[in-house]
């Protein structure tokens, strides 16, 4: 009996980034404003949840009336729009095998809705495939990563309405079609589980005006799941060799005691997150889920053929963002920390990023494992890496602590590897310095490659390798044997 010993030959290294993190140019060559385009950056001393996650229709409304004024660094990124082919030349100086990105779908149809595609946008992807695969880097693409058309918002309230579902369904056979020879891995939705948390960053819901909020994320997430199907359905009927993902942000839950009501909670906890991937693998929403609802008074619209849908396309692979791990308690006093749009109890084992994200790379073994063992599919890590706050010097930046971080989560993936986990690669969310998701800074830095650019845009915006860059060069070269 034969269990693989280390990464498998074709192992999936590299890198993830999102396009309204990265591209700027928010309104060239046709693009239509998307929900990243209203994120504002505030200093951390004046940001709180509701500023900035909980984004409300008057904010909306003032800032496209421009009573609103302020800095919406999601508009500007890192200008990758023009500068795609000098960063995707760094990629493949480390080596990459493989690059996450997303595609903006306004770049594509600028109000979500529109009758013909946007062939500026449509060029302009076809171009970065085309330098990707010109280096032998193969494209693993969401096609909604937290920037839901404007129009639509505006239109349906984003994804509370139905409707939007056969728009997403066109958009998606679009891009299959015209980009059927350059990417085989697709992802449908980045971080389904958002939704329900942050359903304007998920889904361009605003939902400050609806009697009941979270009812209707729910619902919202029920049209993003028949969605992503009929999206592997025309996927398969347009390219039988490409694979669809789903992917999760894995939220682990650990009993904050051995209380046996603790451990009931976070088991609870859990099934509340791996729901999501359920879904998509099974084709079903589990009895927990329905416990949920039903306790929750939250009676979905579930349509005729809605059901035979969800079994009938579901996905090839799984893949997640890992970044820290949370503990459950029935009674939550103590400590909190913050996590990625969550906050939990500190847990006394761990350490914390300088964003009071929990640093547990033994958690990823586990999540890998659990996984693996729950649905029998291939496993993809796509987001995983180090926000810290990189000081530049003399053209140099040391960042041991991000080499220290990956090093420590590639070794656990390794060992899940090594437990039996059907593993298809690690890419490092943003290779490149790029916009941070939840708080608009350009300060928290995830890459191996420096931006020269703060929090405002200001800068020389040129790319500085950082020391972290060659370990992870030779990482790759290596195929994660030498750490
Ligand atoms: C994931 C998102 O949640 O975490 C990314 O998919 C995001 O878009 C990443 O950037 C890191 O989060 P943050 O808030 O540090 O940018």
């Amino acid at each position: 009996m034969n269990i693989q010993s280390g990464f498998k030959e074709d192992f999936l290294w590299g890198g993830a980034t999102a396009a309204n993190q990265i591209e700027g140019q928010y309104d060239k060559d046709g693009k239509g404003l998307t929900s990243a385009d209203f994120a504002e950056f505030i200093p951390k001393e004046k940001r709180t949840k509701d500023n900035h996650l909980n984004i409300t229709s008057d904010h909306v409304k003032e800032v496209l009336t421009g009573e609103h004024e302020g800095y919406f660094p999601k508009r500007f990124g890192i200008d990758f729009y023009n500068t795609y082919k000098e960063d995707i030349k760094l990629f493949a100086e480390m080596g990459f095998k493989a690059f996450r990105m997303s595609i903006s779908w306004a770049r594509i149809f600028p109000n979500g809705y529109d009758k013909e595609p946007n062939e500026a946008g449509l060029k302009f992807y076809e171009d970065v495939f085309k330098t990707l695969k010109s280096y032998g880097i193969e494209p693993v693409v969401t096609l909604s990563h937290y920037e839901t058309p404007y129009g639509l918002t505006e239109k349906y309230n984003g994804w509370m309405d139905r409707a939007v579902i056969k728009h997403f369904v066109r958009y998606a056979e679009t891009v299959f079609t015209r980009y059927k020879k350059y990417v085989k891995y697709w992802i449908t939705f980045n971080e389904i589980n958002i939704i329900n948390i942050s359903p304007f960053t998920g889904g361009g819901v605003l939902t400050d005006k609806l009697e009941n909020p979270k009812a209707a994320s729910y619902q919202a997430l029920h049209h993003q799941f028949l969605a992503s199907s009929l999206a592997t359905k025309k996927l398969k009927e347009i390219n039988p060799e490409a694979q669809m993902g789903c992917m999760l942000a894995r939220m682990k839950y650990y009993p904050n005691t051995p209380n046996p009501e603790d451990v009931l909670k976070a088991l609870q906890d859990n099934q509340r997150n791996l729901m999501y991937t359920d879904v998509h693998v099974f084709g079903e929403y589990p009895n927990s889920y329905k416990k949920f609802l039903s306790d929750n008074n939250i009676e979905l619209d579930i349509q005729t053929g809605d059901l035979e849908i969800l079994k009938s396309y579901t996905v090839d692979y799984v893949s997640i963002s890992y970044y820290m791990s949370m503990l459950s308690s029935t009674s939550p006093e103590g400590k909190v920390t913050a996590g990625n749009l969550m906050n939990s109890l500190k847990n006394p084992y761990l350490e914390a990023s300088d964003w009071g994200w929990q640093i547990d790379p033994v958690g990823l073994r586990i999540v890998l494992n659990e996984l693996w063992d729950r649905y029998h599919v291939p496993l993809f890590v796509v987001e995983n890496g180090l926000g810290a706050h990189d000081k530049l010097e003399n053209g140099k930046v040391h960042d041991d602590y991000r080499v220290d971080y990956l090093k420590r989560h590639i070794t656990e993936a390794k060992r899940a590897v090594e437990d039996g986990v059907d593993l298809m690669g690690f890419l490092a969310w943003g290779p490149i310095d790029l916009i941070s998701m939840s708080t608009s800074e350009m300060s928290k830095r995830y890459g191996f490659i420096y931006v020269d650019q703060d929090d405002y845009g200001k800068g020389s915006k040129k790319r500085i390798k950082k020391d972290s860059f060659d370990w992870y060069k030779h990482l790759i070269k290596t195929n994660g044997k030498e750490l």
